[in-house]
């Protein structure tokens, strides 16, 4: 199983960027736990981390025939994008929402996902660890 994932705008900035919500585990070693867990899991990711929604857009299409999952972080995009909304919704691929902090107990305009309604499932709240869950979700469930 192959699964693409794709980090939204600002999250190069993990790490550093404003950790007290985001934590202090950067980009890279996200990807990294990613990797290692995927192939405990013997599946294959490919990850990447893009700030305009045009880029996102494209990578989803250009990945989309190697793709047999999507895990999407749309960052800000989540609450407004119905562009990447209509992408994910386009690639009639099984698609994950995730999220670090949990958006349901943050400011209003953030309670709102846009993309919510394209993903099977959802999992945020958990730093890191709602990437691993929905990875475990992609591999045990979406096979
Ligand atoms: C985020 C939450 C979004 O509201 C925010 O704009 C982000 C990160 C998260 O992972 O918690 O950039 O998607």
């Amino acid at each position: 199983m192959n699964i693409l994932v794709v980090h939204g705008p600002n999250l190069h900035l993990l790490g550093r960027r404003e950790p007290r919500l985001y934590g202090r585990t950067t980009l890279e070693q996200l990807n990294r736990l990613l990797k290692t867990r995927a192939a405990a899991l013997r599946v294959k990711v490919r990850c990447f981390q893009k700030n305009c929604e045009g880029a996102i857009i494209d990578l989803l299409t250009a990945h989309s025939a190697w793709a047999d999952a999507l895990i999407i972080n749309p960052a800000a995009y989540t609450h407004y994008s119905y562009a990447i909304r209509d992408a994910i919704a386009a690639l009639a691929l099984p698609a994950v929402e995730v999220h670090l902090t949990d958006i349901s107990r943050r400011e209003p305009f953030r309670k709102v996902s846009v993309i919510r309604p394209v993903c099977a499932a959802r999992f945020k709240g958990e730093g890191p660890a709602s990437y691993l869950k929905a990875l475990e979700y992609c591999a045990k469930r979406l096979k």
